[in-house]
């Protein structure tokens, strides 16, 4: 969704700003925007549509500055166009503004403020944060209390960054609610705003994180945090340890290309330190999670969107076989609808690759208010689910910059098989045998992993044969059901193909009827439990014409003499195919999409952190 990038210090903030904007462009926009204060007034560039826009028109027309705000908008109130993009002045042109969230009451305020005689000049709810600010300013209050009358107003959730002509000396930034982090960068003699940490980390790595209804007035060499009641807060420092390269596409055409077979070491920095390959154990530290508690608990609910719930979703089957807990996976957006029965036995399990998904942070803060233990396992550091989190396990596989997930999706998996085992072994369900072997098994995933990934060639070939398919139908069973949606999902949000994904075994009571020449089915059957039955689906599926991929163990020759094409995976204990099953697929996708010349990283109307209801 939309991204903030803010600058004071000594340099020029243009470039500062427009760069950091670069580094936002994976969460999606639709129109984008700065505004410097140059020469003690303060000069806007807007333009709709992508970045290189806006920096043609800054070349044509340039501006500079010690103070300025950028922002990419992903449209929500009024049109994608130049005039609705941000930074938005007020009337006097004094103050300016970006935002995140919506305004959920705007037309109210709008109506209040037309009232007054007050002109807009946008369709956006964002107009009137600065024309309020403005009106308190016109009171002969500081921007400060102005900002912070003007933020009282709003209802819904919100991040801000205003500054003034007036005061030339500062940002103001604020956050209400989960409309996206705001994050302050600490340099010397220079300071950055930002939504996310990659639009900064070129600069910093020190960082201060806004919790929601907090506002930091920040100045080129101090800056101090206060909650929206005025009371003062004591702000924690963070260091982030990301590598700013990580935030480069390198060697590859795209960052999904990049981040797919950046696997390998993603989950090699997954087992890094938390599993003990000689005494078979497993440490999640930051989960903060004694015997006591791990006995105490009677159910875990794993909650969260998309990507991160289809890992949800293999999560239920390892927790559940492993250390025989009870485990419902929530779609977030749901959850918090429903009146869910918690207790303070219950586990809520969010898992966010940002962090800051509004649904999913809602259903942490529903899981809250009804008593239950929260737990999260996520990606961005200093995220809200990070914080709000009583403990937490997190990815470490970097920035992942593609709005389609993918190093985010394995990552998690593995978390949820260390989490079983931890919890297996604190309640005494698992023998010390079996754990042993759960845990020496990890040690092959990211070789196994790495023998996907030599096969690109094969799915390259696969998807040159079918990159102007119009359907595809996913199948799976068991552990390897969610890798079926999953797979769906990324061809479909990258390639715009239809795909649907399927329980193999509902197959009778209905989507058969869907099976002919033009409905490929993408069959997952690898060495598994559900083999055989998956073997039945695949024989079905071919006398109905269709034809088939399927994802198979090396040298199974049932399968090569059924399917039309195989993606082929090494031979893997069952509990962690998953992780395997799912490098094809997201080869697949990626390949078919790249082959039709679509934008990868950016898929139309997605963004990569949803901040919005
Ligand atoms: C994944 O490819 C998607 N872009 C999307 O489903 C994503 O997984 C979902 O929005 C959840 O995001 P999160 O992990 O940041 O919470």
């Amino acid at each position: 969704m939309c991204g903030i990038v803010g600058y004071i210090g000594e340099r020029n903030a243009t470039p500062i700003i427009l760069n950091g904007l670069k580094r936002l462009e994976y969460r999606g926009y639709d129109s984008a925007g700065l505004a410097v204060l140059q020469d003690g007034h303060i000069e806007v560039r807007r333009d709709a549509g992508k970045l290189s826009n806006l920096t043609a028109l800054v070349e044509n027309s340039p501006i500079a500055g010690k103070l300025g705000i950028g922002h990419t908008r992903w449209a929500t109130h009024g049109e994608p166009s130049a005039r609705n993009a941000h930074p938005h002045l007020g009337s006097t042109k004094q103050v300016v503004v970006v935002h995140n969230g919506i305004v959920e009451n705007f037309l109210e305020l709008r109506e209040e403020l037309a009232a007054e005689g007050v002109v807009f000049n946008s369709d956006t709810d964002t107009e009137v944060i600065v024309l309020l600010v403005e009106r308190f300013l016109g009171t002969g209050t500081s921007l400060e209390e102005a900002t912070r009358q003007a933020l009282r107003q709003l209802k819904g959730a919100h991040g801000v960054v205003v500054f003034s002509a007036l005061e030339p000396d500062k940002l103001i930034a604020a956050r209400i609610g989960n409309a996206g982090g705001v994050v302050i960068g600490l340099g010397k003699d220079e300071m950055f705003i930002a939504s996310d940490i990659p639009a900064i980390l070129d600069h910093t790595r020190t960082m201060v994180f806004l919790e929601s209804h907090q506002m930091a007035v920040v100045t080129r060499t101090s800056y101090s945090v206060k909650n929206l009641d005025g009371s003062p807060v004591a702000p924690q420092e963070h260091n982030i340890g990301w590598d700013p390269v990580a935030a480069e596409k390198g060697e590859y055409r795209h960052f999904m290309q990049k981040e797919i077979h950046e696997q390998v070491r993603s989950l090699t920095d997954t087992l890094a330190g938390r599993v003990d390959f000689d005494e078979g154990t497993v440490r999640l530290p930051q989960l903060n999670l004694t015997t006591e508690q791990a006995k105490k608990i009677s159910r875990i609910i794993i909650t969260a969107c998309g990507t991160a719930g289809h890992a949800g979703m293999v999560g239920k089957m390892l927790i559940e076989a492993i250390a025989r807990i009870p485990v419902e996976v929530d779609i977030a957006s749901e959850f918090r609808y429903r009146n869910p029965i918690v207790d303070e036995n219950t586990v809520i399990l969010a898992i966010s690759q940002s962090g800051e998904t509004a649904d999913t942070l809602a259903a942490m803060d529903e899981g809250r208010k009804r008593g239950a233990k929260l737990w999260a396992i996520v990606n961005a550091i200093g995220s809200q689910a990070m914080r709000v989190a009583d403990g937490y396990i997190s990815m470490q596989v970097g920035p992942e910059i593609g709005v389609a997930s993918t190093k985010a999706f394995t990552a998690p998996l593995v978390d949820l098989y260390l989490l079983a085992v931890l919890l297996g072994d604190l309640r005494g369900t698992l023998k010390e045998k079996e754990r042993k072997q759960l845990v020496a098994d990890l040690r092959l995933v990211p070789d196994l992993v790495g023998r996907c990934l030599d096969r690109e060639p094969e799915i390259v070939q696969v998807a040159r044969e079918m990159k102007y398919i119009r359907n595809v139908l996913y199948l799976g069973r068991g552990t390897n059901m969610p890798i079926a949606y999953e797979g769906a999902l990324k061809l479909k949000e990258i390639s715009y193909i239809h795909a649907e994904a399927y329980p193999a075994g509902e197959m009778k009571h209905g989507p058969i009827a869907l099976v002919d020449r033009d409905m490929p089915v993408l069959a997952i059957a690898p060495d598994d439990p559900w083999y055989e039955k998956m073997i039945s689906q695949i024989e079905q599926a071919k006398a109905r014409g269709g034809s088939v991929i399927v994802v198979a163990t090396e040298g199974d020759t049932r399968v090569e003499a059924l399917a039309d094409h195989v993606f082929w995976v090494p031979k893997t204990p069952w509990l962690l195919l998953p992780v395997i099953t799912v490098i094809p697929l997201q080869l697949f996708a990626y390949h078919i999409a790249s082959l039709r010349g679509l934008d990868v990283d950016q898929p139309r109307n997605l963004a990569k952190s949803v901040t919005v209801e």
